[in-house]
C-alpha cells in the first residue's frame, strides 16, 4: 500500500486549479462578487496559488492563502515570484484549526478542499474567521445520492475522504455551522461537467509545475483517480455553495 496521498500527487505534479470547473469557473465566480482593494480574502487549501494570484492581480484584494502541504506552498511561492505578485500572504496551516482571530476576513474561498477535512470543524472555523455578513464560497465534491459504506470505502482509498455529503447534507452542515442565505450557484454530476467541458476550459487546465523525478506510485494515484471519476460519474458531482455568516 502506497504511503503517498492524492494531495501528494497533486503537489508533485504541481496542478493549478485542481477543482471541477477549473480556472474558468473560479474566474466566473469571482466576477460576481463585489471585490475591491479593501476586501480581505482567505483562500483555504490554496494549492499552488493560482486563485490567490488572480485575486491579488486582477482585484488587488488583501489575500491570505493557506495550505497544509509544504510542497504546495513552495510551488505557490514560486508562482508568486514568477507572476511578480508580492502582496499575497502565504501560510502553512490546517483548516481545522485556522491560525486567525475571529472576524478576520470578508470572503473565504474553499475550492475542492472541505470534503477532505472534518466537515463540522472546518465549516465552524470558516464561520469563525469570517466577519458577520462575510461570504463563503465553497466548491466541493458532492454525492448525487447517498453513497453506501462500500462506495465510501472505495472513494476513501483514493481520496482519504471520510464522507461525501449530498447537496442536502452540505446545506444542513452549513446551517449548523452558522451560515445563512445558502445558495447553490453551480454544480452537477461529474458526467454533466465532463460533457460541458469547453476547449477553453481544457486549455486553462494546462497549469502545471511538476517536480523532478516523480515517483511512479504517484502516476498510479492519478490512474486510480481517473478510474474512480469515470466509474462514479453519475454518482459523484460537485456543488458551489455561496453562504453568508449570520
Ligand atoms: C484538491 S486540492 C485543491 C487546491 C486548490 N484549492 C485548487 O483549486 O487548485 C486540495 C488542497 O487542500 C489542501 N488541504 C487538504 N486538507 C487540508 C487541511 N486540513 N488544511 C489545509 N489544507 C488542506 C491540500 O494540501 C491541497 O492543496
Amino acid at each position: 500500500m502506497s504511503e503517498w496521498t492524492y494531495h501528494d500527487a497533486l503537489a508533485q505534479f504541481g496542478i493549478g486549479s485542481a477543482h471541477p470547473g477549473g480556472y474558468g469557473l473560479t474566474k466566473e465566480l469571482l466576477a460576481k462578487e463585489a471585490l475591491t482593494a479593501k476586501t480581505r480574502v482567505l483562500d483555504c487549501g490554496c494549492g499552488t496559488g493560482r486563485t490567490a494570484a488572480l485575486l491579488a492581480k486582477r482585484y488587488r484584494c488583501k489575500v491570505t492563502a493557506l495550505d497544509r502541504h509544504p510542497l504546495m506552498l513552495e510551488k505557490a511561492k514560486r508562482r508568486m515570484a514568477k507572476e511578480k505578485v508580492r502582496s499575497v500572504r502565504l501560510l502553512q496551516g490546517d483548516i481545522e484549526n485556522l491560525p486567525f482571530a475571529d472576524n478576520s476576513f470578508d470572503l473565504l474561498l474553499a475550492e475542492s478542499v472541505t470534503v477532505f477535512t472534518d466537515l463540522g470543524t472546518a465549516l465552524r472555523e470558516y464561520a469563525r474567521v469570517l466577519r458577520p455578513g462575510g461570504v463563503l464560497i465553497d466548491l466541493d465534491m458532492t454525492a448525487e445520492r447517498p453513497l453506501s459504506a462500500r462506495e465510501l470505502e472505495e472513494l476513501s482509498l483514493v481520496y482519504g475522504t471520510r464522507h461525501v455529503p449530498t447537496e442536502e447534507e452540505w446545506r444542513g452542515r452549513l446551517e449548523q455551522a452558522g451560515f445563512d442565505l445558502i445558495e447553490v450557484v453551480k454544480g452537477g454530476s461529474v458526467a454533466s461537467a465532463l460533457a460541458a467541458l469547453t476547449e477553453q476550459q481544457a486549455a486553462d487546465a494546462q497549469d502545471i509545475d511538476p517536480s523532478e523525478g516523480i515517483d511512479t506510485q504517484l502516476y498510479e494515484i492519478f490512474a486510480a483517480h481517473e478510474r474512480v471519476t469515470r466509474q462514479y460519474r453519475h454518482r459523484l458531482g460537485f456543488r458551489v455553495f455561496r453562504a453568508v455568516v449570520k
